[in-house]
């Protein structure tokens, strides 16, 4: 049944419904929308809009639909053009004639926009938990592997010797600052836009503030234009999770390597791995790689948003009924990677000895042999060019700088002494690195505690 019959003559076609409609996606909305409308009927009670027996009348018959589609005894019907539609012909097939005042001083327009907001306040919500989740858990593990020694790398080429907490401590610092970019999305987002009407808000005597105060925002729209047409919410939303795909990804990217045989730094639980149909011995990294894999949906949904909005001219206009399924897939994506990306990396087991040894080859400590020199008075532009004379010596020599003898190290500088080989050791050189945000151990475990209590606290 459509609200809008009066001036048709003719019934919609089969098709124009099924295209026209958006029950299938919006149908998840019912609770923000009799929420809404509840509000809504109290405003117009208040203000002696509708008389406040009417009023109640309303919330009662809503109020018993919420309660009906919620125990299963009413199913929200698949033809309705929207959920909008559903609930408001389902009040007043309930209640009669005061079911049709409801919809005074509104339109689903603004009625549209509030219910989205209303869904998604609470999915940021959502997704901001499960990202504590998430850092309690890198806390955790960064803190238990603090002086675990392994390779750091640029260019995919080990580099510097870093600890295994500090690696996943990175992370940490991504996570952290996706929460704080969900509070910032939610903050601009605390905006009510009911009163915008169709567009150009209302004549009748209507108080805003009761609905927002009544509904839970901080602020109303200032604008009854902009209050029906803005979607920025939704794009900033899948902004936040495209770039919390982003570090899910590309974290995945790093546990499937670590998986591999060629690093073995880490072997994921039987349970969040899976098994191959024809070669025995496999041990996949199913979930890790899914998690890379849906990062493309997230980004495409958001793709999908910029590009819908962007032509459209002032106000509301069809394609906007576009907004839901992209952000709604977004944000259902996301929350689907945390929950199984979560128990995964809790449950890794971590081998220590894999990454001391990988961290033993590539010449990892040539860094620390320049700044030896350095810190023995050469200029660093020189001790730099010394170790790279001694690197190629044991290319040469098929040897490592630990295992070169003084005799060797003296040829190319006689600066060199003893003490060399203790300032090169894994441990001492990870050990050395103190300065604030750097790998020692003992920076590890004090950053890993004030990242977990930044969780803590609230
Ligand atoms: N189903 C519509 C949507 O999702 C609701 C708003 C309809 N407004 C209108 N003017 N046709 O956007």
């Amino acid at each position: 049944m459509q609200l809008w019959k009066g001036r048709f003559k003719k019934e919609l076609s089969k098709t124009t419904n099924d295209f026209n409609s958006s029950i299938s996606f919006d149908s998840r909305m019912y609770r923000e929308d009799i929420e809404g409308s509840i509000a809504h009927a109290t405003m117009l009670g208040r203000c002696g809009i509708i008389k406040e027996e009417e009023a109640e009348h309303i919330r009662q018959g809503l109020r018993e639909i919420l309660n009906d589609i919620e125990s299963g005894k009413l199913s929200i019907d698949m033809e309705a053009e929207d959920i909008h539609t559903f609930v408001e012909g389902e009040l007043t097939k309930r209640i009669g004639d005061d079911g049709k005042r409801l919809h005074t001083s509104r339109s689903r327009n603004d009625q549209v926009a509030l219910d989205i907001k209303l869904y998604l306040k609470k999915e940021v919500v959502n997704v901001r938990a499960q990202l504590e989740e998430l850092i309690k858990v890198i806390a955790k593990k960064s803190e238990e592997y603090s002086d675990t020694v392994m390779p750091g790398y640029t260019h995919l080429q080990r580099a510097q010797p870093i600890t295994f907490g500090h690696h996943l401590l990175a992370y940490a610092e991504m996570i952290l600052r996706d929460i704080s970019r969900l509070d910032d999305c939610l903050r601009r987002m605390d905006e009510m836009p009911l009163g915008s009407c169709a567009l150009a808000g209302t004549t009748y005597p209507i108080d805003r503030n009761i609905t927002r105060e009544l509904l839970g925002f901080d602020r109303i729209t200032n604008n009854s234009l902009d209050g029906v047409s803005d979607r920025d919410y939704c794009i900033e939303f899948a902004g936040c999770l495209s770039i919390i795909m982003v570090h899910l990804s590309r974290f995945s990217e790093e546990i499937i390597m670590w998986c591999s045989w060629e690093f073995k730094f880490i072997e994921l639980d039987d349970a969040f791995s899976t098994g191959s149909s024809i070669m025995p011995q496999k041990k996949n990294p199913d979930i890790a790689e899914l998690v890379r894999g849906k990062s493309g949906r997230v980004f495409g949904d958001t793709m999908t948003l910029l590009t819908v909005m962007k032509g459209i001219a002032l106000a509301y206009n069809k394609d906007m009924q576009e907004d839901k399924e992209a952000v709604f897939d977004a944000v259902d994506t996301v929350k689907m990677c945390l929950t199984a990306f979560i128990p995964m990396l809790d449950t890794m087991r971590v081998i220590p000895e894999n990454m001391r040894r990988a961290a033993a080859g590539g010449f990892i400590n040539a860094t620390d042999v320049a700044d030896w020199l350095t810190k023995n008075g050469v200029p660093f532009r020189d001790a730099y060019k010394a170790t790279g004379e001694l690197v190629a010596r044991c290319i040469e020599l098929d040897t490592d700088l630990e295992n070169l003898p003084l005799g060797e190290y003296k040829k190319v500088c006689d600066v060199f002494t003893e003490d060399v080989y203790k300032a090169i050791s894994l441990e001492y050189c990870v050990s050395q690195r103190t300065a604030f945000g750097g790998p020692a151990p003992e920076n590890v475990k004090a950053q890993a505690q004030r990242v977990a209590n930044s969780v803590n606290k609230d």
